[in-house]
């Protein structure tokens, strides 16, 4: 992505609201990116369920290479059907699983001499050359637990490598055919989970990034992992950090993930349907420009998102985190925010 020099201020965007760009969305976007600062979130990468892969680009046999939570990882799908999620390297000599790596029933030959993996436990299965029948214990790869829904193939991550403690949800507006097609935006935003989610807990923004009219008024009610937020016409409810889905009632739904590339960037996935009578065909799930003017009522619904959240983007990569901030009394549901997000941590202290 090209970021502007940081010396050229005349190109910074001129605010209150912000302009509205959709194109910026774009893989290759100029995006303005004046701030130096690095290493900005006191917290690491969070433990949940995220999308790596959609269930569509990954055929039985395929083998991917992807990189997300600071980790080059390899996702495959069995001869079988399912979908697997390991980390690349091999613990033989290093090779990366996906460069050559070959899809035999459940398992994945690695390239370089041929041990194979098992999908599920990572464990090595064979090593085709040796002398000795015995495997060793330590050739293994780690894999992470997988689940595939709504077109997404998720995988969970857990800094410490501890078990799934929420559900993904199934949308069901998906799969009924009193909705139309659902149709999928993605775009990478430099920033974390937990700061994108604190938009929407940031009422005041509304009015000053977005231009609406008023501050809008909402409503808020956390149990354990999930949370619920309502304003006018819209229900937010959050499952887990990076996982949610909003809803304007009877119109439109859309499922929102957001998946930690590294400490300090993120890879949404945003995937919409409106309520009508879906066309036939098989249900598939479009990766669809945001900015490709497609006229359908899903394409128009997610171009408008996709134009509010660029009025997002340059103020998400160029700020900083306060983790001690000045407040309103009526931006208390800011540090509720906070605090719940705490639960998706490792290795944080109890503060
Ligand atoms: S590096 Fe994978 S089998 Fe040797
Ligand atoms: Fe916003």
């Amino acid at each position: 992505m090209a970021i502007v020099d940081p010396v050229r201020s005349e190109v910074l965007p001129v605010g209150l609201p912000m302009p509205k760009d959709a194109d910026l969305l774009d893989a290759g976007a100029t995006r303005v990116r004046v701030r130096t600062v690095r290493d900005r979130f006191p917290f690491p990468i969070p433990n949940g369920w995220f999308p790596v892969a959609l269930a569509s680009e990954l055929v039985p046999g395929q083998v991917i290479a992807v990189y997300y939570f600071a980790t080059d990882l390899v996702v495959f799908r069995t001869e079988g059907g399912e979908a697997r999620v390991l980390d690349a390297y091999c613990p033989h000599l290093g090779a990366h699983l996906a460069v050559g790596g070959t899809v035999r029933g459940e398992h994945l030959a690695c390239p370089f001499h041929g041990w194979t993996f098992d999908g599920a436990s990572g464990a090595c299965v064979e090593i085709p050359y040796a002398t000795s029948e015995r495997i060793p214990s330590q050739a293994r790869v780690r894999t992470y637990p997988v689940i595939e829904r709504n077109g997404l193939v998720f995988a969970w991550h857990h800094l410490e490598g501890g078990d799934p403690f929420f559900e993904v949800p199934v949308v069901d507006e998906f799969e009924d055919p009193g909705w139309l097609t659902p149709r999928l935006i993605e775009f990478r935003v430099s920033t974390s989970c937990q700061e994108m989610a604190e938009n929407n807990h940031d009422f005041a923004h509304f009015k000053f990034v977005h231009g609406t009219d008023e501050i809008p008024a909402g409503s808020e009610l956390i149990e354990g992992t999930y949370k619920r937020t309502e304003s006018p016409g819209l229900v937010r409810e959050t499952f887990g950090l990076g996982l949610g889905i909003v809803r304007s009632p009877g119109f439109m739904s859309f499922l929102s993930t957001v998946t930690p590339i590294d400490e300090d960037n993120v890879h949404v996935r945003w995937t919409f349907t409106v309520k009508g009578e879906r066309d036939g065909g098989d249900l598939d799930w479009l990766s669809i420009d945001p900015a490709s003017g497609a006229d359908d009522p899903v394409s128009a619904i997610a171009r408008s998102f996709a134009e509010g959240v660029s009025q997002d983007i340059p103020i998400w990569e160029n700020k900083v985190y306060r983790p001690r901030p000045v407040l309103t009394a009526q931006e208390k549901g800011i540090l509720a925010h906070r605090r719940w997000s705490r639960q998706f941590y490792s290795g944080l202290d109890d503060a």
